[in-house]
């Protein structure tokens, strides 16, 4: 497909292209295609997001919903600039995450998929992000932070703009 058949950016277009290419099938370059959609519209997916997606791999609007709602990692609702994830399975809940979410909401103003009111990030829980041996451990958007305590997690909020 060209850029000029898709209402995303032709760099877009171009890296969707090359990941075609790696794959047997296009639907199977589908998530990390959406990633950097999903990055190119604002960190969510819209209706017309879905739509576009769906039109640039030639499939249905409901399969490409069907993805977004599967996976967290995908947004089907506006989020802030950045977004915090801070796991609640198991490892680090033993380790103090439920003490940590509480910290946040308190703190920050914010509960499980919400917003703070500035803008700056949107909170979620989340499952086993894999670091179990530093638990508890916290994701904001692509930066792990790892052993994590409340003054930790207080200067790691406190730098983001
Ligand atoms: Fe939290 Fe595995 S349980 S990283």
């Amino acid at each position: 497909m060209s850029g000029n058949e898709s209402k995303f950016s032709s760099e877009l277009v171009a890296k969707v292209n090359e990941l075609w290419k790696r794959y047997p099938h296009k639907k199977a370059a589908l998530i990390p295609a959406m990633h950097l959609i999903q990055a190119e519209r604002d960190g969510w997916f819209s209706d017309e997001t879905v739509a576009d997606t769906a039109a640039l791999f030639g499939l249905p609007d409901m399969h490409v919903r069907g993805v977004v709602g599967f996976y967290d990692m995908f947004h089907s609702e506006p989020v802030g600039r950045h977004v915090v994830r801070l796991c609640k399975t198991l490892s680090c809940k033993l380790r103090g995450a439920d003490g940590l979410i509480q910290h946040v909401n308190e703190r920050y103003g914010v509960k499980n998929g919400e917003t703070t009111q500035d803008g700056c990030f949107t909170f979620k829980h989340f499952e086993c992000l894999g670091h179990c041996a530093n638990a508890p451990m916290m994701l904001v958007d692509d930066e792990k932070h790892l052993d994590l305590t409340a003054d930790k997690l207080d200067s790691v909020l406190g730098g983001l703009s």
